[in-house]
């Protein structure tokens, strides 16, 4: 499978070197400039696995969330506080932000990130083997710890067996194809309970390895059949074409979906076999278009048990 998985990372653009940045400024301005928009497309998604986790799952605390390529901490920002990539990619794109050196702009970060009230859905741990992203993630307060060993090539030190142990969910974007089933199942071996795995997957990238490494471990994979998720544009020509000819190959049907541009991703959902059919995938998860479109000043409800609304752009 590593080979294939390397063989269909050729047709995709090379973002080694912004991902190993002291701070996010190239992650955004790159990735940005390319639509990337799979942490927010994903993020309703997740709240209702999270909130499907909750009703199965009394644990009276928030659910420990390891991130698998967690990068600089975009899921974690995007879901303890109330930010979007979108609007993160505005901040880091500021002329004046521009002008920041790294140590400038983790301070500032860290008094951004501290000034939001933690929304409290997860805490977070980071999985990368980037080591400036990490440390720029946990520096600014978005991840409790990082781990930057490569699970893919080596076992997990016994400091990470511990950061590990406790996890209650795994969830990746944009991750799987640089991981593959190998890490994961380095990740299962070091865990104490068995997690849910929520995986936005880019359709290029067969998931069977994945899910046979879990269901060694008791889990059932169940992929959202009836909704594809947008993650970028493609980089060039080149990109576009090579990807598509990868899509053929796996006799993935492109026409009204990668053909018009855009690289789309899939939902997995891995869990104890009881809790999938005590709640199937279908039941729990329901997309809802028409969400980017904008609209004018929104009521929001802050939480099930709080009668607060909350004015919202
Ligand atoms: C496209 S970025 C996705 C980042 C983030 N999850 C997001 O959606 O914004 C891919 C990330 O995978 C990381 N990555 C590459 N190889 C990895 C590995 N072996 N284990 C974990 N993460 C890896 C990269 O360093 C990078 O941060």
């Amino acid at each position: 499978m590593r080979s294939s998985f390397e063989t269909i990372n050729s047709s995709k653009a090379n973002f080694d070197d912004i991902y190993c940045m002291d701070d996010p400024r190239g992650y955004f301005s790159v990735l940005g400039a390319l639509d990337y928009m799979i942490p927010d497309i994903a993020a309703p998604i997740v709240r209702q696995v999270l909130a499907a986790r909750a009703r199965q799952y009394d644990i009276g605390r928030a659910p420990l969330i390891l991130d698998v390529g967690c990068s600089y901490g975009i899921n974690a920002a995007v879901h303890r506080f109330p930010v979007t990539f979108a609007v993160l990619r505005r901040r880091y794109t500021r002329r004046e932000v521009a002008r920041l050196s790294s140590a400038e702009l983790l301070e500032f970060d860290r008094n951004y990130y501290a000034s939001w009230p933690d929304i409290g859905l997860g805490n977070f741990i980071g999985l990368d083997p980037s080591v400036p992203a990490i440390a720029y993630a946990k520096n600014v307060g978005l991840i409790e710890a990082g781990i930057t060993t490569d699970l893919e090539r080596f076992d997990p030190t016994p400091a990470d067996r511990r950061l590990l142990e406790d996890t209650d969910v795994v969830l990746s974007t944009g991750a799987v194809g640089y991981v593959t089933d190998k890490t994961y199942r380095r990740i299962l071996g070091a865990v104490r309970r068995t997690p849910w795995i929520v995986s936005f997957v880019l359709r290029m990238f067969p998931y069977d390895s994945l899910a046979s490494v879990f269901a060694e471990h008791g889990l059932v994979t169940e992929r959202l059949a009836s909704a594809v998720f947008v993650q970028r544009r493609f980089r060039d020509v080149a990109e576009f074409d090579s990807t598509l000819q990868a899509l053929r190959e796996r006799g993935v049907q492109t026409d009204g979906f990668e053909s018009d541009g855009l690289l789309r991703a899939e939902l997995f959902l891995s869990r104890p076999a009881t809790d999938a059919w005590a709640a199937p995938i279908d039941d729990i998860v329901t997309v809802c278009s028409g969400l980017n479109r904008p609209v004018g000043t929104r009521y929001v409800k802050l939480a099930e048990d709080e009668a607060e609304v909350a004015l919202e752009q």
